[in-house]
């Protein structure tokens, strides 16, 4: 099996899924770390010299939007104190890692989440866009990216290995919230349970319709005209149950939707961290 095989990378999130729920292994050492600074979810990724996923841990944290660090603290401290953790785990030292921005971030934002992720106590080795991290895991370096996270949709076509259009409108997991709450009138927090408990969500699906076909027309008027073929939808709303169904109807190209695609991205940064023969 290779990187470059979708059926290999269900795999690996699948096993990295597993690891973040307790199920450590210390695989064969050589580790390196990839941080996901997003603007829902804080999530760090551990992979050992065979990149296999040994370790992780997920953290719901408002400290960057959009690739722009609005709590640099808080930010440190929850990366900090998920890397103590993780070294506990495996009993071993983290020292290497990457990080990742969106698409088209500027300069000086890039660096503020590379000085994050130092803060916190790792060499960082690279800083990625994001949808490049995320075509190690999906395997193919041509890919439509469209990660649907917290605060926008991103959308990426990647040619190559390279970003070569990109896109980022402010539609993202929160406005699906939104709706939810303003439908049932309750606070913002219940509306987040409601929605990330998948067993409400056929009965959220008319409610939040209107979301997923706005998502779904923004997707469609970018890719227009660039001979698309297939779209894989990548962070956590992308799980909301029926969106592929919608994303499909309006553009009329096929959605693949990887199983743990709010894994993707942050797997795909650790993946894409460059060896350097240390432990
Ligand atoms: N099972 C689920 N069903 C529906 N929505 C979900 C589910 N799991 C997570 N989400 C939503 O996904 C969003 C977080 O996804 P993700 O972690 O990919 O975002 P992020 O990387 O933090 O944000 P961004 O990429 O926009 O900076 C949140 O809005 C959350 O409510
Ligand atoms: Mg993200």
């Amino acid at each position: 099996m290779s990187l470059n095989d979708t059926k290999f990378g269900e795999e690996l999130c699948k096993t990295f899924w597993d690891c973040i729920n307790g199920s450590i292994h210390s695989g064969s050492g050589n580790y390196r770390v990839g941080v996901d600074l997003g603007t829902a979810n804080v999530v760090t990724a551990v992979v050992d010299g065979d990149d296999n996923p040994v370790a992780g841990r997920i953290k719901r944290a408002e400290v960057v939007r959009d690739g722009i660090v609005v709590n640099f603290v808080e930010a440190r401290n929850i990366v900090e104190s998920m890397l103590q953790e993780l070294r506990q785990d495996l009993g071993a030292d983290l020292e290497y890692g990457a990080c990742a921005v969106p698409p088209g971030t500027r300069e000086g934002d890039f660096r503020a989440v590379r000085y994050v992720v130092e803060s916190a106590g790792l060499q960082v080795s690279d800083v990625f866009e994001e949808p490049v991290a995320a075509t190690k895991v999906l395997g193919m370096e041509d890919q439509v990216i469209v990660d649907i996270g917290g605060g926008t949709t991103g959308i990426s076509i990647v040619k190559s290995g390279q970003v070569i259009y990109t896109a980022d409108e402010p539609t993202g997991g929160v406005h699906f919230t939104l709706v939810i709450a303003g439908n049932y009138g309750i606070d913002i927090d219940e509306a987040e349970e409601m929605k990330l408990n998948a067993v409400n969500h056929r009965r959220l699906l008319p409610i939040v319709k209107p979301v997923m076909e706005k998502v779904a027309t923004i997707i469609h008027e970018h890719i227009m005209g660039h001979g698309v073929e297939k779209i894989c939808l990548v962070g956590g709303t992308s799980s909301f149950e029926g969106l592929k169904d919608v994303v499909e109807q309006i553009t009329g190209i096929p959605v693949y939707v990887p199983e743990h695609c709010i894994l993707v991205t942050p797997l795909g940064i650790a993946l894409s961290c460059r060896r350097g023969g240390f432990k």
